[in-house]
């Protein structure tokens, strides 16, 4: 293919006069004379100015929408509103058609759900687009953030023998015949002759083997996709997901709470700084959905309002005990609004999370010290011997972004939680023995990667962040 220019380049820095070739789609095709072109390199369209008497009317009829198509011109002042500067068409070639009567796309406001199932294309729409550059831009900032403060980034394996999070929510992975599976003599399925010579499953979490690298390098992340066979239908809810979990030699839960909070201001602030244009769609996007909505349905606030918020203010720390004790004292629960009774020893529901960020304290909040028996056995057990040191990070919309803990450190103390939990020691003797030997007081914990991208985009399906998404029922392209 000849040169190009990308269309981010000529606006960042126009040269007027000068003569350019851009390829991209047509995002737009106005009174057979103004195209729309769009390359990917920014949310901005650039404008072709064509006149048509010099060109071929079959050739304009193929200049459709998202037609791929490589324009050569002069660029110039724009003569009318919105632009300031656009490209006079000399030649216009089409790349790629795409026929209106057949392509699947409209240039009209389309649903999610449509754009869902039309995951090869849908990435051209400005929305996804817009989406997809923040996501890619979040990643980029989560490197930049654990390189720039000292962290070895550590990549932990997709295929694993252990249940991280003993939720048994686990993928199996087995080149064994399931039509004809070998047993054993007490008839379960014999996995001594499977591929890896025992049982294993896709990862939930790199955790434990990101404690093995805290133990030595002082300060890990990892950054890899997890998965998860929980049959849950929701917004917040991927079988794959992408989580970033830093792992910490001599933090507590402490310095958890105080590496979460400004990490995650760090990731705001890259966005909210480096992608200004891509951002303000997705804020107007919003509130054109809003528009037609009653009040009390409304965000209380825009998008980059709600961001600049969240980084200009401290999080909320409060204990589980405390948070029950707000739950029980609150008006919904007095008038019997929650569906669920918040009590001392059961999780907290969404609907309680969401009371606690939205109307409560109407900003993110840090709950710690959880009672230990519906949290992981790795969990640091407290003095008081009934809670754990954990924490969970609440965001406003979405609930629960982070989940962290400061690790038990102590080689009895964890064993006795092990059997409590009837966690096999057989697999994890790897993970008592970094107890036994050169051990230490060390905390980490897990972002979801999608419930971030979530939040700073502003969209409301998670469906919506990954470009492949996989939920149960699902896993086409
Ligand atoms: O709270 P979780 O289960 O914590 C862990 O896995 C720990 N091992 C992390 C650690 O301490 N290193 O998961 C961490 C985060 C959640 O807070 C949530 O944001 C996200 O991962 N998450 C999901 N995101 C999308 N879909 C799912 N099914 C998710 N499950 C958890
Ligand atoms: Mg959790």
């Amino acid at each position: 293919m000849s040169r190009r220019t990308e269309i981010a380049d000529i606006l960042k820095a126009p040269k007027i006069n000068e003569k350019i070739t851009v390829m991209g789609w047509v995002r737009a095709f106005r009174s057979n004379r103004f195209i729309a072109l769009n390359d990917g390199s920014t949310i901005k369209n650039l404008q072709a100015v064509v006149d048509f008497e010099n060109f071929d009317e079959a050739l304009l009829k193929k200049v459709s929408f998202h037609s791929c198509v490589k324009i050569s011109g002069t660029l110039v002042e724009s003569q009318g509103a919105g632009q300031d500067v656009e490209v006079n068409c000399e030649e216009i070639e089409v790349i790629g058609e795409a026929n209106p009567d057949e392509y699947v796309l409209q240039p009209k406001r389309q649903t999610m759900e449509f754009l869902r199932e039309q995951a090869h294309f849908r990435l051209r729409t400005n929305t996804l687009s817009a989406v997809f550059r923040v996501r890619h831009a979040i990643s980029f900032a989560i490197h930049k953030y654990y390189n720039d403060n000292g962290y070895y980034y550590m990549h932990t394996p997709i295929i694993t023998g252990s249940d991280a999070e003993g939720a048994g929510e686990m993928f199996h992975v087995s080149t064994l015949d399931a039509e004809n599976l070998p047993k054993t003599e007490d008839g379960k399925v014999d996995y001594s002759q499977d591929f890896f010579g025992k049982e294993t499953n896709l990862t939930v979490s790199g955790q434990l083997q990101a404690e093995i690298g805290a133990l030595a390098l002082g300060k890990v992340y990892t950054f890899g996709p997890t998965f998860r066979a929980e049959n849950s239908n929701t917004s917040r809810h991927l079988a794959e997901f992408w989580m970033i979990e830093p792992e910490v030699a001599f933090n507590d839960i402490h310095d958890n709470m105080d590496l979460a909070e400004d990490f995650v201001k760090y990731l705001i602030n890259y966005i909210l700084k480096n992608y200004p244009d891509d951002l303000a769609i997705l804020d107007k996007r919003i509130q054109n959905i809003e528009k037609n909505m009653k009040t009390e349905l409304r965000r209380p606030m825009g998008l980059i309002d709600t961001l600049r918020f969240v980084v200009d203010n401290d999080f909320e720390r409060i204990t589980y005990t405390d948070a029950i004790n707000l739950l029980r004292s609150s008006k919904p629960f007095k008038k019997g609004r929650f569906e669920f009774e918040p009590t001392w020893g059961s999780d907290l529901q969404a609907e309680h999370e969401r009371w606690l960020v939205e109307k409560k304290f109407q900003k993110p909040v840090i709950v710690r010290d959880y009672p230990k028996n519906f949290k992981a056995f790795y969990m640091r057990l407290n003095d008081d011997g009934e809670t754990v040191a954990a924490m969970d990070v609440l965001f406003p919309g979405i609930g629960e972004v982070i989940g962290g803990s400061q690790r038990e450190e102590r080689h009895d103390v964890l064993k006795a939680r092990m059997q409590e939990m009837g966690v096999e020691e057989e697999e994890l003797w790897w993970y008592l023995e970094l107890r036994k030997f050169g051990g230490c007081p060390h905390a980490g914990f897990g972002l979801g990667f999608e419930r971030m991208v979530q939040f700073i985009t502003g969209m409301d399906n998670i469906r919506d962040v990954i470009p492949f998404p996989r939920t149960p029922g699902k896993a086409e392209f």
